[in-house]
């Protein structure tokens, strides 16, 4: 069975997808960290982020693998560095070019393949599992979206005003909505959660309430 689970950033997606993953005994899949590994590798590479087909190379180049909570990216394990300001930078660009898009969403089913999972990102329900038995689509207010990037940014050790979150928060919701390759929208079909009133139980409590209802 496939779920999956898409939003903004600072709506709760990954802690919700992963929850309900160990809720459910299914496997996770952090898509947002593959295309982050992908412009981790372009930036050791000194690769120019602009020259799409070289930034493609890489993706089809480079081996990304998942072992328990641990990114790799040729064996070597990323999963603090993805998550620098740079490489959240860096994904931006990357996330944008149509042939990495292609090669990352073939890669997500083929990691799907046979298995349970719930697979969190952008385009999970609309472009990569349209067939999905759940597809949800988290939202949150701003307010709550950035308080939550604001403790995510302390909990790896930077600290930044809300008003700046708030501001990159709305150039950045505005720039996924807008992008013409796989732009952030629901599938038709989703079940929209408003978690700004929720806490992360509070989240997965209602995700794992609508699977286990229907
Ligand atoms: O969710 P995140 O912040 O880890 O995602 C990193 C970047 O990748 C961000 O720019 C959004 C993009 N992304 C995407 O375009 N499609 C996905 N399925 C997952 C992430």
């Amino acid at each position: 069975m496939i779920i999956t689970i898409d939003g903004p950033a600072g709506a709760g997606k990954s802690t919700a997808a992963r929850n309900l993953a160990a809720r459910l005994g299914f496997d996770f899949l952090d898509t947002g960290a593959m295309y982050r590994a992908v412009a981790w590798a372009a930036l050791e590479r000194g690769i120019d982020l602009a020259d799409e087909s070289a930034v493609a190379n890489v993706s089809r180049s480079v081996a990304i693998t998942f072992e328990r909570q641990q990114v790799f990216v040729d064996g070597v394990e990323v999963t603090e560095a993805i998550r620098s300001s740079e490489v959240t930078a860096a994904s931006r660009p990357v996330a944008a070019n149509t042939a990495v898009r292609e090669i990352l969403s073939e890669l997500q089913r083929k990691l799907a393949v046979g298995r349970n999972v719930v697979t969190e990102g952008r385009d999970q329900g609309t472009a990569v599992f349209p067939d999905a038995e759940f597809k949800f689509f988290l939202t949150a207010s701003q307010q709550a979206r950035a308080e939550r990037r604001q403790q995510d940014f302390a909990a790896h050790g930077q600290q930044l005003p809300l008003e700046q979150i708030l501001k990159d928060q709305a150039d950045r919701d505005h720039r996924d909505a807008a992008r013409s390759v796989g732009p952030l929208k629901p599938a038709d079909d989703a079940i929209h959660v408003d978690t700004s009133a929720l806490d992360a139980e509070g989240v997965v409590d209602r995700l794992s309430q609508i699977v286990n209802s229907a």
